[in-house]
């Protein structure tokens, strides 16, 4: 698990989590901290040589190795994916809908639309808020039975909870994170968190 080591990442969480912070500046920030999360998550991705010509010479640079596809997990994950995509243009995106069926309390998945070659690159999986963990497993597992082996979980703010479950099940996952909180409450939130980061972002 990696959690961002910036002052500059803490300074974007503050402001995620103070109340008075405004739905525009607030969806602002978390693309801001999904552009971040990406950079770190691709640091070891694989590139391959890539000649170009500047306007004085040849020069030769790099090119991904392979697509990567973006995975959010709606809807908040949604608010992450504008900051990733900004990073890899040529990404694919992929879309899961999931929601807590009531009577299980596990998570159901109501909308899937992944790229048929999902599994040729790097995934990197968005969800700002990885509380009990349950949508995380269910969409790598999603994933992994679509052939997926290189998967990254990409949240802002993460409780040791839902770390402990995703790591358990997926200990091949890794973790990008921009927070590690203490807990979650009776209901499910992260404490402190931010409260819902769907509400917040789409000002529901
Ligand atoms: N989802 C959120 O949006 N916030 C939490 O605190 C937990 C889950």
């Amino acid at each position: 698990m990696t959690v961002l080591d910036h002052p500059l990442v803490g300074v974007l969480v503050t402001e995620l989590r103070d109340e008075r912070t405004p739905v525009e500046r607030f969806r602002e920030v978390v693309e801001q901290l999904g552009r971040l999360l990406a950079y770190e998550a691709l640091r070891e991705v694989r590139v391959r040589e890539k000649a170009v010509r500047t306007p004085v010479a040849g020069a030769t640079g790099t090119r991904l190795a392979a697509s990567p596809t973006v995975v959010c997990i709606l809807r908040a994950g949604a608010g992450l994916t504008p900051g990733v995509l900004s990073l890899i243009p040529g990404a694919r995106m992929g879309h899961l809908g999931m929601a807590r069926d009531e009577a299980t309390l596990e998570p159901r998945t109501y909308y899937d639309k992944l790229p048929p070659d999902v599994a040729d690159g790097p995934v990197l999986l968005c969800d700002p808020m990885l509380a009990t963990g349950g949508s995380a497993v269910a969409a790598v597992e999603l994933l992994a039975g679509r052939g997926c082996r290189d998967v990254t979980f990409l949240g802002v703010i993460a409780a040791p909870e839902g770390v402990k479950r995703l790591t358990e099940a997926h200990p091949e996952v890794p973790l990008v994170l921009a927070a590690l909180d203490e807990r979650l409450d009776g209901r499910g939130y992260i404490v402190p968190g931010l409260g819902d980061a769907g509400d917040r972002i789409f000002g529901t």
